[in-house]
């Protein structure tokens, strides 16, 4: 069986011009400065590469979940959802091949760091390509490097009360074994036929040797997952579906197309399990990297566990009678990846009057908080009336009510949460009703009655959306 291996970071494809000027950095500081995302267990300083979500991290990433399910599942006719436990028989992985395979090629320094690297990292790095023969030294010190060994990237823990009797479990480094394992029950109680899918989101972990830039690379994260389980036939046809069904998700949320694109695995690089896969990547600021992976893999898995388990996993039609194990297309997305695309290309930032405007130019499905109420003045009924208008829109989508300091910096609070409109309660609201309505993108403001703002929020929350940045 072919190793398998996790994905690579940053191509050396795009060049530095293409690269976007926006830097992590940016990204880590703006995540921390309004509480989308903090390093784990920072008291003790930190746990590396882990990372816990704040207030508007996770109103963002549910909203990046939220929009999946609804292209996936609420829109299709032909899609179930599963929630499969993190803990599964520990056969599964020996039937999957990760037991034996899912590793990747670890060096460690033999000289001053003793620090440990990915061989493959290290050669493309040094020499070019990650199978370029040649010598190789430690990144950090310069040190002789080790003989590789493989890794295992998988989490080990031990289920039952002792050492002694525990039964050696692990944690899923995919959630797609959930779905393979439940084939059955979904094909008798959802009364399905190919072509058909299951959808599944939730964690997955990876003792992955080299994790970093930020959440792109993880060791504990959420995948959203779909098995396609299509006629063998039919696969190469409904694998070119799924990668353009899955390229409009991202640019029909506002990611810019240029920014996007798709790369296909060379045959040294496909998966055991993979007759062809596809890579969606995004131009983040560390160059082409692996959004989205989406793979044919043929009856791989469903043969395999119907050997390992001795269950039949087959479609049979009950009108012909005709069985077969149907191939499976697999679109494999990261939720903490996309949400990191999405805030990488939704990040601007202008000049307005003199001083620095720093937003995040998301889709407004996306942003974490639709509306900001804010009244100009903290008297004259002010504040009373922008809370009664609070109160009423929130019952239609996530809004805030913010009174503290000057009107300018709770503007520039929202813009850099994303937040698309914002509602000013003035002097003139007291008298004739009427609210300023503005607009994160063009800053353009217009006034409208205050009954009206349901619905006109409503109706553009609807609309198509296309990212300003062009
Ligand atoms: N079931 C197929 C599978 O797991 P994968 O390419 O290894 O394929 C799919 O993973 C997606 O999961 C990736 O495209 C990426 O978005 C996300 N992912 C994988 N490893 C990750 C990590 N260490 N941290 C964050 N996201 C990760």
């Amino acid at each position: 069986m072919a190793t398998e291996s996790t994905d690579k970071t940053g191509s050396p494809s795009a060049s530095p011009a293409e690269l976007p000027r926006i830097t992590l950095d940016e990204i880590v500081a703006l995540c921390k400065r309004r509480g989308f995302i903090f390093q784990s267990s920072e008291i003790y300083g930190g746990l590396a590469s882990t990372y816990d979500y704040g207030h508007y991290g996770v109103l963002l990433k549910n909203n990046v979940k939220a929009e999946w399910w609804r292209a996936v599942l609420q829109e299709r006719d032909d899609m179930v959802a599963l929630d499969a436990a993190i803990l599964m028989h520990p056969r599964t992985w020996e039937a999957s091949g990760h037991l034996e395979g899912f590793t990747d090629p670890l060096v460690q320094c033999l000289g001053r760091c003793k620090k440990r690297w990915r061989e493959d990292d290290v050669r493309e790095e040094q020499l070019g390509a990650e199978d370029a023969k040649g010598e190789i030294r430690c990144p950090e010190c310069g040190g002789e490097l080790s003989e590789p060994r493989h890794f295992n990237l998988m989490f080990e823990t031990l289920m039952g009360p002792s050492e002694e009797t525990g039964m050696k479990v692990y944690l899923r480094p995919e959630t797609a074994q959930g779905i393979f394992v439940n084939f059955k029950n979904v094909l008798q109680f959802a009364r399905k036929k190919p072509p058909f899918g299951i959808a599944q989101i939730g964690k997955a972990f990876r003792n992955e040797i080299t994790p970093g830039n930020f959440i792109f690379r993880t060791r504990e994260f959420e995948q959203m997952e779909i098995e396609f389980f299509v006629p063998p036939d039919e696969a190469p046809e409904w694998h070119k579906r799924w990668m353009e069904e899955r390229m409009r998700w991202y640019t029909d949320l506002g990611i810019r197309a240029d920014h996007l694109q798709l790369r296909e695995h060379g045959p040294d690089e496909l998966s055991h399990y993979s007759a062809a896969t596809s890579d969606i990547e995004y131009l983040f600021p560390m160059g082409w990297s692996e959004l989205e992976g989406i793979a044919n893999r043929t009856d791989f898995d469903l043969k395999r566990h119907a050997e390992f388990s001795g269950e039949k996993l087959e479609y049979v039609d009950s009108g012909s009678g005709e069985r077969y194990v149907p191939y499976v297309i697999e679109p494999s997305a990261g939720a903490d990846r996309a949400l990191l695309a999405f805030m990488v290309d939704a990040y601007d930032s202008e000049e307005v009057e003199g001083r620095e405007r720093v937003l995040l130019r998301l889709h407004p499905r996306l942003a974490p908080i639709k509306v900001a109420v804010l009244p100009l003045v903290n008297k004259d009924g002010q504040p009373e009336r922008a809370r009664e208008i609070y109160e009423q829109l929130r019952t239609l989508m996530p809004a805030e009510y913010d009174t503290g300091g000057s009107i300018g910096k709770r503007y520039r609070r929202q813009d850099e949460i994303g937040t698309p409109w914002g509602v000013t309660v003035d002097h003139q609201t007291m008298e004739d009703g009427t609210v300023t309505l503005r607009d994160r993108d063009t800053l353009e403001q217009t006034r409208i009655a205050a009954d009206e703002l349901g619905a006109e929020l409503a109706r553009r929350l609807a609309a198509p959306w296309t990212s300003p940045k062009g």
